[in-house]
């Protein structure tokens, strides 16, 4: 058996039966469709860091190694042609040093590059999908590398195609971005706005200051960022919540289809959880929406909490949250 607790940011005591890193995806490719093939349970791990193993898992954990980065000089474009296993943050580091802009705003986000677009990673007005040419992957049926463009990868808020037909059968092995030479910077959420004369620097100087007094540093104190994804929900709804809630923040996504998405973090402050602590687990007091390992939580404790707060929600609001967060058990992942 092999521990976890330093393979996810949440952090609980729990073991695999293997763990296998992943070097060169060619030395890989058989064993790799061979389990596929025989149903034996696996799961591929980047940095954990959307991931929570809340059992002991039985069976084999495939551990992103995958590293190289090249950039190429494309007329008005910067290509990048990133294998999935190098740090993401690292890469958007990387960017903002060579005065390339369009990662500003996604800096310090945890994960490997691979990850990235299984959920479109964003944060303060930018998803990772803008800037997605294509993703390469190994098909674990068939043994072929395969490259979908980012138009066929369906992407959406949290979203994408590696969540859904492709869940679990395929191992992202390359992301290819093309990042325009003319960029213009996104400025408008909440802090950047107050920048004067904003440039990639101070924009990603000032994401990451940010995050830094709201977000828990996973090496601190073990979380997953966002449990919950922000709901959407409709505009009869939406006029139910404002009659008791004339001040509830919100985003208008379909102005069309009356959609409207109103933040999680919310939700679970204005009923009360707000730095409260069920088990060993706490929500956040920073910022509701994460919930944090304080002391030695267990699986069972998240579970109950996180099935705690949904159940005050709905009851509430009549909002079902969904989870962001990947939870394992022993066997595969769960949905609470
Ligand atoms: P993992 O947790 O290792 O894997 C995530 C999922 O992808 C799993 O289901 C795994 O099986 C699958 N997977 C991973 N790699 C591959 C691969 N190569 N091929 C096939 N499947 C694969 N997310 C945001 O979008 N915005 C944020 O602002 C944000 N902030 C965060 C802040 C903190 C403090 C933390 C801890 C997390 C935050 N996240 C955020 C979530 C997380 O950073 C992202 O989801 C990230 O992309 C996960 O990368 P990872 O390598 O750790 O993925
Ligand atoms: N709010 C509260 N209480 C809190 C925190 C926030 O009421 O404790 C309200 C405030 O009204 C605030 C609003 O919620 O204006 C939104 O909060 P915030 O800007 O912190 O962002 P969020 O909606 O909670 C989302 C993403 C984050 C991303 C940030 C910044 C999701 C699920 N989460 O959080 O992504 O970094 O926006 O763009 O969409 C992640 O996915 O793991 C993640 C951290």
């Amino acid at each position: 058996m092999h521990s976890l607790e330093s393979l996810h940011t949440f952090g609980l005591p729990y073991r695999a039966k293997q763990v296998i890193p992943i070097h060169q995806i060619d030395e890989h490719a058989q064993t790799l469709h061979e389990s596929y093939q025989q149903g034996c349970p696996f799961i591929i791990l980047g940095e954990g860091s959307n991931t929570v193993f809340t059992e002991d898992y039985i069976g084999v954990v495939w551990q992103n190694h995958l590293r190289g980065i090249v950039f190429n000089e494309q007329g008005d474009h910067i290509q990048i042609q990133v294998a999935s296993g190098e740090n993401w943050h690292a890469l958007v580091t990387q960017c903002v040093q060579r005065g390339i802009g369009g990662f500003e705003n996604l800096a310090l986000i945890p994960g490997t590059v691979g990850a990235a677009p299984i959920q479109n990673i964003g944060a303060y007005g930018v998803e990772v999908a803008q800037f997605i040419e294509s993703v390469e992957y190994l098909d674990l049926a068939t043994q072929q590398i395969i490259t979908l463009t980012g138009a066929a990868c369906e992407f959406g808020y949290r979203d994408s195609i590696f969540k859904h037909a492709l869940k679990d059968k395929v191992f992202i092995t390359q992301v290819n971005f093309l990042l325009p030479k003319q960029h213009t910077l996104v400025t408008q959420y909440g802090e950047l706005s107050a920048l004067m004369s904003p440039t990639i620097q101070s924009v990603y100087d000032t994401v990451i200051a940010i995050r830094q007094a709201k977000l828990p540093d996973p090496a601190q104190i073990g979380n997953a960022g966002s449990f919950f994804k922000n709901p959407v929900i409709d505009t009869s709804l939406f006029k139910q919540i404002l009659t008791h809630y004339p001040d509830a923040p919100h985003y208008m996504v379909n102005a069309e289809q009356g959609l409207i998405k109103i933040p999680a973090a919310w939700l679970i402050d204005t009923i009360g959880f707000k730095g409260t602590m069920q088990g060993g687990v706490q929500c956040h007091p920073q910022q509701a929406l994460v919930l944090t390992n304080l002391q030695d939580a267990t699986g069972q404790d998240l579970i109950a909490f996180a099935q705690t707060i949904k159940q005050a929600v709905y009851a509430e609001f009549n909002i079902a949250l969904e989870h962001e967060v990947q939870l394992m058990d022993a066997r595969q992942r769960v949905t609470l």
